[in-house]
């Protein structure tokens, strides 16, 4: 019983410290949405260009999210309203936005 119980928590414990900054800080919030995050990423790119621009406009973005600058459809922000402020550190962002980049850069050969 003890065992078991010990097993299940390691194995919790395990999990909850595989998650990157991405999957902790983006992904849940985001599974709900119709628009995928490998979808936005590439509406994202595609108005701000290259690496250092998307890092830069992205972290803004996330910190003060608007109707007016963002990529997303008014349709889209009709049903599914514009996103909170982040209230992550530097850290957390730069950390979360960097595996962001270099998880869907791949599927883009535009920079
Ligand atoms: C609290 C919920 C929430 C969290 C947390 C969140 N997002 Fe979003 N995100 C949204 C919603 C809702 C939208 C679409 C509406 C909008 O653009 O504001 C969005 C829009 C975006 C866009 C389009 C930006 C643009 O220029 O319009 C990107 C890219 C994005 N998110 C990536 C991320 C990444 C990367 C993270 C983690 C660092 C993250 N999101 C965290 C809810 C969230």
């Amino acid at each position: 019983m003890v065992k078991k119980f010990l097993l299940m928590a390691t194995l919790i414990m395990s999990g909850m410290f595989a998650e990157d900054a991405y999957e902790r800080h983006c992904v849940p919030c985001h599974a709900p949405l119709p628009t995928s995050l490998q979808r936005m990423f590439m509406n994202h790119l595609l108005v701000y260009g290259g690496e250092h621009n998307f890092k830069a406009a992205l972290k803004h973005y996330l910190r003060y999210p608007s109707k007016d600058i963002s990529v997303m459809s008014d349709l889209f922000i009709d049903n599914f309203g514009i996103k909170e402020k982040s209230t992550l550190s530097d850290e957390e962002l730069d950390e979360a936005i960097d595996i962001y980049w270099s998880k869907f850069k791949v599927f883009n050969k535009l920079k």
